[in-house]
């Protein structure tokens, strides 16, 4: 039987902007775990990413900076490139689409199937800026969605109901360049056939019943409202143009257009491994991936570009006729933050270099693959990241590896000692090493990244429990033998753990393996290193030397999670403020008539600490809080609920007015009243006091 081959590709991001936490959980760390566990099984895998550094995003943030577009994409390549080597990223190549090879492999590609007759030349009157000189392409356009009604759809995508778009389906259409509305201009572009092509693409799609449901499902409901044709060229001053050769075949003027970005985006995979081949030594060597019948391609990616990947680079690829097809594209849904969606341009995001500058990169991975957005959407909260590390990673991983070793080093003179004469109990535990391997091989194996990490985490669990009963600071002094069964037999495990994790937190398996003087991994370069499969065995032989190291999961200090919370308040606060101009001109609440100090004196304000905080059923508005003041706790209902969240109170030493008569409220009572600041925009922030409750605000 031949290796199985894995060609493997995460989305191009955008070179516009920095990347955050979502994109890390869509496209890149499922893609990565994939590719380090399928290498570590000995199969031949080639991991390939790149920047995507056309389109009209860049276009339009080059413009807004005053800077060129290639300026922009120099920036962020750099930025993304060296945030995804911190994440552990095990890219065999990252390329960028404005290279040269890319270029060239993107105008033969649109040469080709121009030659072999796929597209469709049309022309059309098409949206124009007459204040910019453009054509108002994809996101140059913004309207109101013919599906779903949402008024800022772009003109390429919905990005509320998915839908593709083309400009001139959007009603009310505006630029957003200069707010102009757009008048018609004729223009030629060469088409994609998508309708001529559907049934065919559908008996395609048809075959491929092991995909994830919720992307069969996306790709069918597009096929039940027909494939539109789509414009593979733009009128647009960046981009790869046109090559000259066809357009003056078809008899059109090439100036000013250039490849649509979905078009050559995709062949960014096949120009990155060209690349790859190059640098090698060994150009032809991308023919080996690209056109090899034994190749499994699998694009990792976002839900937001399944149309992209399944049907529109599937049929390019078709009519090009030399290439392989995907053969799975397990596109993972959205993570939205602390219950709020993401969004770059309201900086509700969590940017990932921003995120390694704070925590070492296996917490984040560890934390991102547990709440991966497999099969729904699915929330990052930075107090659950933190529980999840402390609570989990710590006390279990950690502390583990922890109690084994440091008994190695002290007790059995720092070596793995001998399993002798092995109980059913240390047998069993030995057993779960295969069940173990073989489970989250399984899960790996089907995408189930959450489930994999459940599995290789329950034997942590089962090691803790293992070394617990097996209470070997007591069997130290009264049967050395069982003591030493006991730390050989968790070390084992311990051991197996630092393979089996090795994909998902490859950084703590790294240096968990000095501690206990194992590899090196295999991997292409290391063929006869240690495998998946070892880890189904045994791996340490007594005797061996064990070391202690630095902890191995230090705990996560409260304060660092509440400086993360206000971090991202913060920035969107300001976010909010630049995105709004006219905020500068709000007029200030008027002040109140002037009252005296006996007036004042009559408030009795109090400091207390919100306990709990829940939504009021029923109640868009209210949020019910339990206020500790200290010689009693109050119930207050606040009107803050469209403002706040729970967890925004939860926690946080408040101001309250705690002389306020009680009033009935929803069935209920209020027994006073929480202060809050509001902002001109009618945002509210709670007024906080460094002080113990109870104590007299004066
Ligand atoms: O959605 C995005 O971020 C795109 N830049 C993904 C491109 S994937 C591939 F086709 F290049
Ligand atoms: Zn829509």
């Amino acid at each position: 039987m031949t290796t199985p081959r894995f060609l493997v590709t995460s989305a191009l991001p955008y070179a516009n902007g920095p990347l955050h936490l979502g994109h890390a959980a869509g496209a890149y760390l499922p893609a990565d775990i994939f590719c380090r566990f399928e290498r570590l099984r000995g199969n031949d895998v080639l991991f390939i990413c790149g920047s995507d550094e056309h389109g009209v995003a860049i276009l339009m943030r080059a413009r807004k900076e005053g800077v060129s577009p290639q300026d922009i994409v120099d920036r962020y390549h750099e930025r993304i490139r060296s945030a995804f080597e911190r994440f552990g990223m095990s890219f065999d190549w990252y390329g960028r689409t404005s290279s040269t090879i890319h270029r060239e492999t993107s105008a033969r590609f649109f040469e080709t199937l121009a030659d072999k007759g796929s597209f469709v030349l049309r022309s059309e009157e098409q949206l124009y800026d007459p204040e910019a000189g453009l054509f108002l392409a994809d996101r140059f356009v913004v309207g109101t969605c013919p599906k779903c009604a949402n008024p800022n759809a772009y003109g390429d995508q919905c990005e509320s109901c998915g839908t593709s778009l083309s400009p001139s389906e959007l009603i009310d259409p505006k630029s957003t360049l200069t707010e102009a509305t757009p008048v018609l201009e004729e223009t030629t572009h060469w088409y994609l056939p998508l309708g001529a092509h559907q049934e065919e693409l559908a008996k395609w799609i048809d075959s491929r019943t092991n995909w994830k449901p919720t992307v069969l499902g996306q790709i069918k409901s597009w096929m039940s409202d027909g494939l539109a044709d789509r414009a593979m060229t733009r009128d647009l001053p960046w981009g790869v143009p046109v090559p000259a050769n066809v357009a003056a075949r078809a008899g059109v003027d090439a100036t000013g257009k250039v490849l649509y970005v979905w078009f050559d985006a995709p062949i960014g995979y096949v120009s990155a491994t060209r690349e790859w081949a190059e640098q090698r030594g060994d150009p032809d060597a991308w023919k080996d991936w690209w056109q090899n019948d034994e190749t499994r391609l699998v694009h990792f990616i976002g839900k937001d570009n399944i149309v992209f990947h399944c049907l529109i680079f599937p049929l390019m690829l078709k009519l090009h006729g030399d290439f392989v097809l995907p053969c799975d594209v397990p596109a993972n849904e959205f993570l939205n933050l602390e219950g709020q969606k993401l969004s770059t341009s309201r900086n509700w995001a969590v940017w990932l270099d921003e995120a390694l500058d704070a925590f070492p990169a296996d917490y984040l991975r560890y934390a991102l693959c547990a709440i991966m957005p497999e099969t729904k959407d699915s929330d990052f909260a930075w107090r659950d990241f933190g529980n999840r590390i402390n609570n989990e990673l710590a006390d279990t991983l950690g502390n583990l590896v922890h109690r084994c070793v440091t008994f190695g080093v002290r007790t059995f003179d720092g070596v793995v000692p001998e399993l002798t004469s092995p109980s059913d109990v240390d047998l069993e535990a030995l057993d779960l090493l295969a069940h173990t391997t073989r489970a989250v091989a399984e899960k790996i194996e089907s995408y189930k990244f959450r489930e994999a990490l459940t599995e290789a985490m329950n034997l942590a669990r089962h090691g803790n429990k293992y070394f617990n009963d097996g209470e070997p600071w007591k069997t130290k002094k009264s049967d050395k033998e069982r003591c030493a069964n006991t730390i050989h037999v968790s070390l084992q495990i311990v051991a197996s753990l630092s393979v089996i994790l090795e994909p998902f937190l490859p950084f703590t398996c790294g240096r968990l393996r000095s501690m206990l003087g194992i590899g090196p991994l295999r991997s292409a370069g290391v063929p006869e290193g240690i495998g998946w499969n070892d880890a189904a065995r045994p791996l340490l032989q007594p005797g061996s030397p064990i070391t202690e190291g630095e902890p191995l999961v230090p705990k996560i200090e409260d304060a660092a999670i509440e400086e993360q919370l206000t971090k991202l308040e913060s920035a969107s606060r300001a976010a909010r403020s630049a995105n709004d101009p006219a905020s500068e001109s709000l007029p200030y609440a008027p002040l109140a008539p002037e009252i005296t100090f006996d007036d004042f004196a009559k408030i009795d304000l109090r400091v207390g600490r919100v306990i709990a905080a829940e939504k009021m059923k029923k109640s868009k508005k209210l949020l019910r809080c339990d206020v500790d003041l200290g010689f009693e706790t109050r119930q207050i209902l606040a009107g803050v609920a469209e403002h706040l969240s729970p967890e925004d109170l939860i926690g946080k030493t408040v101001l309250v007015v705690a002389n306020l008569a009680p009033r009935p409220m929803m069935g209920t009572e209020s027994q006073g009243m929480l202060l809050m600041a509001e902002g001109r925009r009618g945002d509210l922030a709670p007024t906080t006091a460094d002080q113990e409750p109870g104590a007299p605000v004066r």
